[in-house]
């Protein structure tokens, strides 16, 4: 995706308080004709306008893919984001036409695999409760285990409980209960895919431990989109159309090109996929990598940015767009 990319210009018809920090909104189309179809694990990104700032945040679609009458997503409040969250929170209601982009899918489930055991953190929950819609409906086995901070943040526990029956497993922190990952990854049948999605530490939790107990590498899938950090403001010259962008402190570079209309690829917005990827010509400071795309040799390079996530601070950089 990237400017000029068509948008599905929707209407909200329903916003749900879920808990104290999730809202969930449901958009149909402004034409009434069906949505584009999806698979689990497919995200959506939706464009706001917040008193004049443009915002565009991805957020997983979490109803039914069988569905195409409608998109569903719920959106975490953060009150110490870039603002994206909180417009949503604050201003979003249905009868708002909102713009949003056709759904890409990086987190989509291996249909090979024997078994789909799935590990969720708080709001990491939303793209499982699609996949397991797919799978319920193509009588595929999975299992779902799915940690919150405390019974009233367990967005969708007591529905999903209700529609899965025993395939969902549950764990709240302040009880002191936690998953015995190693027992749950030692137990599992040849053929089962693993997927987690949930906080930055869950994420890494469950990727080294599989990793440890000599998980394949292709059996293993994670989503974890990144916000765009706050950080100091800096210029940068764009050396295919010859401008030069300044990034304010709570915008990324994306958006800097964006608002420059400068057209700039992208499909995560998140430092996860590498479509934003973009040659560094020249580099006078520090690049602050803050994707989990490039590697690490790649970073220490410094011949490539990921402009959705990553920051700049020095003198000069010149970058190819
Ligand atoms: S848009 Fe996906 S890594 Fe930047």
């Amino acid at each position: 995706m990237s400017v000029g990319a068509a948008k599905i210009p929707t209407v909200v018809t329903e916003v749900v308080e879920v808990n104290a920090l999730i809202k969930r909104f449901r958009f149909v189309r402004e034409d009434g004709v069906e949505m584009p179809s999806f698979s689990g694990g497919a995200h959506t990104v939706v464009e706001m306008d917040d008193h004049g700032t443009r915002r565009l945040n991805p957020y997983s679609l979490m109803s039914d893919p069988s569905d195409r009458s409608g998109y569903e997503i719920s959106v975490r409040r953060d009150e110490a984001g870039r603002g994206g969250s909180l417009y949503m929170h604050r201003h979003v209601r249905p009868g708002q036409k909102m713009l949003i982009s056709p759904p890409v899918n990086l987190f989509a489930l291996d249909l090979r695999a024997k078994k789909h055991l799935m590990i969720a953190g708080g709001i990491g929950i939303t793209p499982f409760i699609a996949q397991m819609a797919q799978l319920d409906a193509m009588d595929a086995r999975f299992e779902l285990h799915y940690a919150a901070r405390d019974r009233s943040l367990g967005a969708y526990m007591d529905e999903l409980t209700a529609r899965h029956g025993d395939r969902v497993h549950r764990y709240f922190d302040v009880e002191g209960q936690v998953i015995d990952l190693v027992a749950l990854l030692s137990g599992q049948p040849l053929g089962t895919h693993l997927y987690v999605c949930g906080p930055k530490g869950m994420i890494g939790w469950v990727l080294k431990t599989a990793e440890a107990m000599g998980w394949p590498k292709g059996a293993v899938h994670s989503e974890e989109f990144l916000a765009p950090p706050v950080g100091k403001a800096f210029t940068v010259e764009l050396a295919a159309s010859g401008k030069t962008v300044t990034v304010a402190p709570n915008q990324s570079l994306l958006e800097a090109l964006e608002a420059a209309e400068v057209d700039a690829p992208y499909l995560c917005r998140g430092g996860a996929c590498g479509q934003c990827e973009t040659r560094v010509l020249r580099c006078d400071g520090h690049i602050q990598h803050n994707d989990h795309w490039l590697t690490p040799e790649q970073k220490a390079a410094g011949g490539h940015i990921m402009p959705c996530v990553s920051r700049f601070e020095g003198a000069a950089l010149v970058i190819d767009r």
